[in-house]
């Protein structure tokens, strides 16, 4: 007798019915019938819902063995693939043959069947993918970067992987992690009492970089279409739901284009990725739309259908000012915007994503594409409710003077960015970019509300757990 070993997602389908399987997986409850038979509910990560196996206690170790098994245990299961009479599942398995593999202490095994909050989850990052939620946003995770390559592979980008260790500040706001191979107890000093980083692994400061895009840029200058995506880490001191230490980001860059077009590819690019998900993962959505949040669904159905709201800054400061609405950070023309104010734009206002562009000059980065103003910078923000800042992004600045009067501006030591000044010297173009917040992207896909509930092993302020 052969047993082709399938994955659960597989025995769940009408079309394995008749078919004998070897299945693999960890139990989720097992309970024991008057009439002599014990259902367990095995799941493998393959799909969210689990399947149910029938065991008889004719099965000769049912006593030594099957009784034994309990949430939490892996299984290797032997059987045939009936239909299921019970409601909601197409199929079950009566099971020939089972195999206890490894044993889970039922006193100790944190995971009960009530379930448990998500705080408490995260206390057992290294447990918690076994639960509905985490299964599910594993997959959608899976998902969303698969959807990513796709998506910019199908359009002619070239995937460039870019540094993680980098001695620039791509967003100079000096949020930087040190990467250094110094002994902290015996740093070297200079004449002057300052720590001599000549002496260091690199010769100079080096750090984690906060984003690919300085990189990716001089790709962009010869390849025309180009994506990076990986992790990046900013040792910023907010905690709040939203922020990460870590996190993944994925940074487009496009030659030959400005800031509509670069508006454009934004708006079609989160819209591929969420018609993905809602077409491969309709039973996590479904979840989490029962679960986490009763408007996900409402919300990414219009989210796909509706175009995005483009709104200068400018615009944007007259309509919360006019609102009338009090805010703890106040309204002037020229503050960098609070969450609060994101918020109130696109969830209450207009509800619906909002793309915010040409910013004041002062409040963004040296690279940014300077308007004729004087005032104002190339920039976008996408916003969507509940996230707020989902994706950061701008035409570049292509015309070297302009480029230099903004790095002086914002002190940055030209020798070390002449790299970067090059490619405004030798054939520059117009190009634009911008960089999705992979886990941002994640919360809204799947309404979970904290960042450290999308991220496997989340690292933030005073975390490095696991
Ligand atoms: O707006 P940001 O800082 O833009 C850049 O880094 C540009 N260099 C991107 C580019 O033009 N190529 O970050 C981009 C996005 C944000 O919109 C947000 O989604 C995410 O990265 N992000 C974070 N996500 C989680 N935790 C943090 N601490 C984040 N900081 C930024
Ligand atoms: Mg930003």
């Amino acid at each position: 007798m052969t047993y082709e070993k399938i994955t659960v997602a597989e025995a769940r389908k009408a079309d394995a019915i008749g078919k004998d399987i070897l299945l693999q997986g960890w139990v989720r409850t097992r309970r024991d019938s008057k009439a002599g038979f014990s259902f367990v509910e095995l799941n493998d990560g393959s799909s969210f819902g689990n399947i149910q196996i029938l065991i008889s206690k004719e099965l000769p170790n049912y006593e030594t063995t099957v009784k034994l098994i309990t949430a939490g245990s892996s299984i290797s299961v032997r059987g045939v693939v009936k239909e299921s009479p019970g409601q909601g599942q197409a199929t079950e398995i009566e099971a020939k043959c089972v195999e206890l593999v490894g044993v889970s202490d039922p006193a100790t095994y944190p995971l009960q069947k009530k379930g448990h909050s998500l705080e408490f989850l995260r206390s057992i990052a290294h447990l918690r993918v076994r639960t509905n939620t985490f299964g599910a946003v594993a997959r959608v995770r899976n998902r969303v970067s698969f959807s990513i390559h796709q998506f910019f592979q199908e359009n002619g980008f070239f995937y460039v992987h870019t540094p993680i260790i980098t001695a620039s500040d791509c967003e100079g706001a000096g949020q930087m992690f040190h990467v250094s191979s110094f002994d902290p107890d015996d740093l070297p000093k200079d004449d002057g009492g300052k720590v001599d980083f000549s002496k260091d692994f690199f010769g100079k400061p080096s750090y984690l970089t906060v984003s690919g895009q300085l990189n990716v840029e001089t790709y962009c200058a010869g390849l025309s279409k180009v994506y990076t995506f990986g992790p990046t880490f900013r040792a910023e001191n907010s905690n709040t739901s939203r922020h990460a230490s870590e996190f993944w980001m994925i940074e487009p860059e496009i030659a030959f284009c400005e800031l509509e077009g670069n508006m454009d590819w934004a708006e079609k690019f989160l819209k591929r990725l969420i018609s993905d998900v809602l077409r491969d993962n309709a039973e996590d959505v479904a979840f989490f739309n029962e679960q986490i949040d009763k408007t996900l669904l409402e919300t990414l159905q219009h989210v796909l259908s509706s175009r995005f709201i483009r709104l200068s800054y400018t615009e944007a400061i007259d309509l919360l000012i006019q609102s009338g609405r009090k805010f703890d950070y106040n309204v002037s023309w020229g503050i960098d915007l609070q969450s609060e104010h994101e918020r109130y734009l696109t969830e209450e206002h207009f509800k619906s994503p909002v793309i915010l562009y040409d910013y004041p000059r002062t409040i963004k980065p040296f690279y940014m594409r300077v308007n004729e103003d004087g005032k104002t910078v190339r920039a976008m923000d996408v916003l969507v409710p509940k996230v707020g800042e989902i994706i950061g992004g701008s035409e570049r600045e292509y015309r070297l003077e302009v480029l230099e009067t903004r790095m002086k501006e914002q002190k940055l030591d030209l020798e070390s960015y002449r790299w970067y000044a090059d490619l405004r010297r030798y054939g520059t173009v117009p190009h634009s970019g911008f960089g999705l917040g992979l886990e941002r992207a994640l919360m809204f896909l799947t309404g979970i509300g904290n960042i450290r509930d999308v991220l496997p092993f989340p690292r933030t302020p005073g975390n490095c757990e696991f």
